[in-house]
């Protein structure tokens, strides 16, 4: 793995990949890396010749200064876990350059903090998208620069922020690069809780309590079978709000779950879907935000 802090110097080592006809797949994350990321990279570097793996915190799709402050930076230990990712995977993977680009703000956005602003159209305009003005124009300002930079054929983007890569599909048609998009599976622990970043931020008691998200959207899973997607909604909501009266020894009134929102949409358009039937070629999916010990957490469940 080689580490490059310089926009400049990838760009010349993926302009000397392409002269070669190398394929490259680009990674993008914001550090704090946990298994969840790994396995993209390690589908990148299994499908690709280059892999640039990107770590940056981008300010500018943070709406909330506190959370971006508390962002968690660990990049000594993330450059670790991708060096070791590359050991384990050597004689299995496809790649024989990893690229771990590390820049800082000045390096990314030379020019002061961007202007531009991007639209979507309904992909954006619900459940995070009005929760988080401006948030997805961020990421789709810093992903378009990642491109810009890395010129890759594949891009990698986790499951788990769903809407996010809805809103990414919706700009690779805007500005029409070839790059093939890749969603890959959520990551989850062992009881199920989806891996996330944020779960660090968890208390031992909040964590203990946490895999009860994905619990309930596993039966609602169930549900779907029998039940219409209001009822299945309904029930998402209702149990995990009432979570702390039917489990008071494990659960006390300070932890308990506060959901902000549980949608059932088309897994393409990201609309809301009032039967089963109404989704889509890719299905219905559920997208649920909840509030547990001041930490918002997010989860799917594709119908
Ligand atoms: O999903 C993330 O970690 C970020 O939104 C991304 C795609 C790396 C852009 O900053």
């Amino acid at each position: 793995m080689k580490q490059i802090t310089q926009a400049a110097e990838l760009q010349q080592a993926v302009a000397e990949a392409r002269q070669q006809n190398l394929e490259i797949g680009l990674v993008p994350t914001m550090g704090a890396l946990h298994e969840g990321h790994l396995s993209l990279i390690e589908r990148a570097l299994k499908e690709n010749d280059v892999v640039v793996v990107s770590l940056f915190v981008n300010p500018i799709q943070f709406n909330n200064k506190e959370d971006l402050e508390k962002y968690p930076r660990t990049i000594e230990a993330d450059l670790d876990l991708i060096g070791h990712l590359e050991t384990r995977l050597r004689g299995e993977a496809k790649a024989t350059q990893l690229l771990a680009f590390t820049p800082t703000v000045e390096e990314m956005y030379p020019q002061g903090e961007p202007t531009e602003v991007y639209h979507f159209g309904p992909v954006e305009e619900v459940m995070e998208g009005p929760r988080r003005p401006g948030h997805f124009s961020g990421v789709a300002v810093v992903v378009r620069r990642l491109f810009d930079l890395a010129q890759p054929h594949r891009a990698y983007f986790g499951e788990k922020d769903y809407q996010q890569i809805a809103v990414i599909r919706a700009l690779l048609e805007q500005i029409k690069y070839p790059i093939e998009l890749v969603p890959c599976p959520i990551v989850r622990a062992d009881d199920g809780l989806a891996l996330s970043s944020r779960n660090m931020r968890l208390s031992p008691a909040a964590r203990a309590i946490a895999p009860a998200i994905n619990a309930t959207l596993e039966q609602a899973a169930e549900m779907a079978e029998y039940e219409d997607v209001d009822d299945v909604k309904e029930w998402v909501l209702d149990t995990l709000a009432s979570f702390h009266e039917v489990n008071p020894a494990l659960c006390p009134d300070a932890l308990k779950f506060e959901p902000e929102y549980f949608e059932i949409v088309d897994a393409r358009t990201l609309q809301p879907v009032e039967s089963w039937e109404a989704a889509g070629d890719l299905g219905a999916v559920g997208c649920i935000a909840v509030w547990l010990d001041g930490v918002r957490l997010i989860d799917i469940v594709k119908f």
